[in-house]
């Protein structure tokens, strides 16, 4: 795989106009968008459920890729594969059992992905890593949007990779959290297969078209 994927992050999109941000973002280019749940719990904020997955599904074709940062995330699993995710991924620390969790997702025809915050040890995913098809390395605390990313990452990105290189499943190393024209060159650069951006694109004061191109001239993609 070597074209870099682009996955803006709803968070930061106009609310009040979010089906015609999604559709904008897919004009522009995106390859999947990036939706983000909180909970209020595993993370002190809340955003949206999954009516807002059910209400994008008819508004795009491109993937639905579902961030659930929500505990406990089972017995959600699979009002959000209903509404019509395409991919879920959890956190390892939101789980007893990762490995049943990413089974469980899988086998509602969804793919699995798995994500961890920046202070959780990246051993923790190993175990997981073949049960995964996206595997999201956090490069913020998650819970809010326009936080700087964080450099201290950048090696978590490459041993990442470099695990992920053993396998030869279609599978995508993720990165979420800071991106932007700055930030995006040094993840790929160590690794990173599809970037996840939600104020440099929908904060970007020259709109999403110009702002995907900017990440994309960025990553030379
Ligand atoms: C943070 C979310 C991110 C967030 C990224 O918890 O997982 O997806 O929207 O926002 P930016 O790109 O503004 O850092
Ligand atoms: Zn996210």
């Amino acid at each position: 795989m070597s074209q870099v994927l682009i996955a803006p992050s709803i968070l930061s999109a106009d609310f009040a106009s979010l089906g015609q941000q999604v559709r904008e973002a897919e004009v522009a280019g995106a390859d999947w968008i990036h939706v983000d749940v909180m909970d209020g719990h595993f993370v002190p904020q809340i955003s949206f459920g999954e009516p807002i997955v059910r209400a994008l599904r008819p508004v795009t074709t491109l993937p639905l890729d579902v961030h659930l940062m929500i505990e406990p995330v089972d017995p959600h699993l699979e009002a959000f594969a209903a509404a019509g995710a395409d991919s879920i991924t959890v956190h390892v620390e939101a789980t007893p059992n990762p490995d049943q969790t990413l089974r469980t997702i899988r086998d509602l025809g969804v793919r699995p992905g798995l994500t961890l915050r920046p202070r959780t040890p990246a051993w923790a995913l190993w175990p997981y890593l073949d049960l995964a098809d996206i595997v999201l390395v956090m490069t913020v605390e998650p819970g809010r949007g326009g936080q700087s990313f964080m450099p201290e990452m950048l090696p978590r990105i490459e041993q990442v990779a470099h695990r992920m290189d053993e396998c030869d499943r279609d599978r995508w190393l993720q990165v979420d959290g800071g991106l932007n024209a700055s930030t995006t060159g040094s993840a790929v650069r160590a690794g990173a297969q599809v970037i996840v951006a939600g104020s440099a694109i929908f904060g970007d004061s020259r709109g999403v078209a110009a702002a995907i191109s900017g990440l994309r001239g960025d990553v030379g993609g």
